[in-house]
């Protein structure tokens, strides 16, 4: 292995877990020259002169083989990662949104300056999934990519279940032991899993999808009678992203989902990631890892970094295909929309309803509704509304039901509230 030098940018969990996983490897032939921060008055452990603010001192030092890029500023990010490019050096990055959001062209880019970009730390922490992706199922057809792709929601979703923790504090609990984002909602609201995901599309399917055409849906949104729900029918409920082909389509999303006791990933607990994926030969495989915190991702780092120094680098295997694949939103999911006021739920959007459940304290309904119907959501942000995706696989579109009986049912509702309210007055 040649001896390795990196230039960092950021010093938080992950570059701290870098750092150690460097420290620790009796076998890794490398250091860290310098490390670009942007707050140097915070006391840092390492001697000073390792610090610098100026990025230029990292990206135009000509002994600096490979830059680390470990910021969670997406657009500071994509500079950083775009002028290493650009200056002739490869780049280790785990910023999922940068990469998500500028994917395509980071393909253009590693082909127009001959360098490379890696990013496993970006997915799933330490579970080398891109990787596999790319060198064991490269010429496979896969038929579904799915799993638990946050650490954190994981994390919140088990001190729920098997703690009766309260959200607040098992959020917190997460972002103390530097499993979030340091924004929080990113985790919560189901955008980094979606991140994730638009990602995996590349290596998984060859498709470039921007994360703004998937829908996300997060956990933030789940009630206390969503939780009973989900008790008294002996199921827990997981945030998952999925993808699935039929045919020559790729339908890919993030919800959480109910999980029967028996189902393979129910084992999956705390900050641990699980990728299931179904191939058209192998059939189905999964794997299981941390998916977030300092040593884990660190150590996928670590892994990238050591995978450069012997010119590694993505060929995108699965762009190279005979037949057109595209991503599209015309599919029905099976979802449980619950709401607290029946004027919140807008029964157009679904194609038809299988099972409802008025009362006054909490109202759900089961039914088929379409992605593209899901994708608008203007109703589902307003509040007050939460939607978990049943055990059922997503279908291609069929035609709509009528839904008017039930429509009479919930004015009927609306009017009743509306005089309890009056009379509580
Ligand atoms: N916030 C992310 C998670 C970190 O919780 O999974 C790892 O990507």
């Amino acid at each position: 292995m040649k001896n390795i030098t990196i230039g960092l940018f950021g010093f938080g969990c992950v570059g701290q877990g870098l750092y150690e996983t460097i420290n620790s490897s009796n076998n890794f032939n490398g250091e860290i020259k310098k490390i670009c921060i942007k707050h140097p008055e915070k006391h840092r452990k390492l001697p000073a002169h390792l610090f610098t603010t100026n990025a230029s001192e990292i990206l135009q030092d000509e002994d600096i083989d490979i830059i680390v890029e470990l910021i969670d500023d997406a657009k500071a990010a994509k500079e950083i990662v775009f002028s290493a490019l650009q200056n002739g050096k490869s780049v280790v990055t785990a910023n999922k949104k940068m990469i998500a959001e500028n994917l395509q062209e980071l393909v253009a880019l590693q082909e127009e300056t001959g360098k490379a970009v890696l990013y496993e730390g970006a997915v799933c922490g330490s579970i080398p999934v891109i990787r596999t992706l790319e060198e064991y199922f490269g010429h496979e057809p896969l038929n579904e990519i799915k799993g638990i792709f946050n650490g954190s929601t994981n994390y919140i979703l088990t001190q729920l279940f098997e703690k009766q923790l309260d959200y607040d504090q098992a959020l917190a609990d997460a972002q103390q032991l530097g499993f979030a984002e340091a924004d929080p909602s990113l985790d919560v609201k189901g955008y980094d899993a979606k991140y994730k995901l638009s990602i995996l599309l590349t290596h998984a399917f060859g498709l470039f999808v921007k994360p703004e055409h998937i829908f996300n849906q997060g956990i933030d949104a789940i009630s206390n009678g969503d939780l009973d729900f989900a008790r008294q029918n002996d199921l827990e409920i997981k945030l998952m992203a999925s993808a699935y082909r039929f045919k020559d389509k790729v339908f890919g999303f993030v919800l959480p989902q109910f999980i029967k006791k028996d189902h393979s990933l129910i084992n999956v607990k705390n900050e641990f990631n699980a990728v299931s994926l179904i191939g058209e030969f192998c059939d189905e495989q999964r794997f299981i890892g941390k998916g977030a915190g300092s040593l884990p991702t660190g150590a996928a780092v670590l892994s990238d970094v050591s995978a450069l120094s012997y010119d590694y680098r993505y060929e995108y295997k699965k762009q190279d295909r005979k037949s057109q694949i595209s991503f599209s939103n015309d599919a029905l999911l099976e979802v449980y929309v619950s709401f607290d006021q029946p004027h919140r739920i807008e029964l157009d959007a679904f194609d038809n309803i299988s099972e409802r459940y008025f009362s006054f304290d909490q109202s759900y309904v089961i039914g088929e509704i379409s992605l593209k119907a899901l994708i608008k959501k203007d109703w589902i942000n307003k509040g007050g509304i939460n939607l978990v995706l049943t055990s059922k696989s997503p279908r291609i579109c069929l035609g709509k039901l009528s839904i008017e009986g039930l429509k009479s049912e919930l004015e009927e509702l609306q009017k009743g509230k509306e005089l309890l309210s009056r009379i509580a007055i």
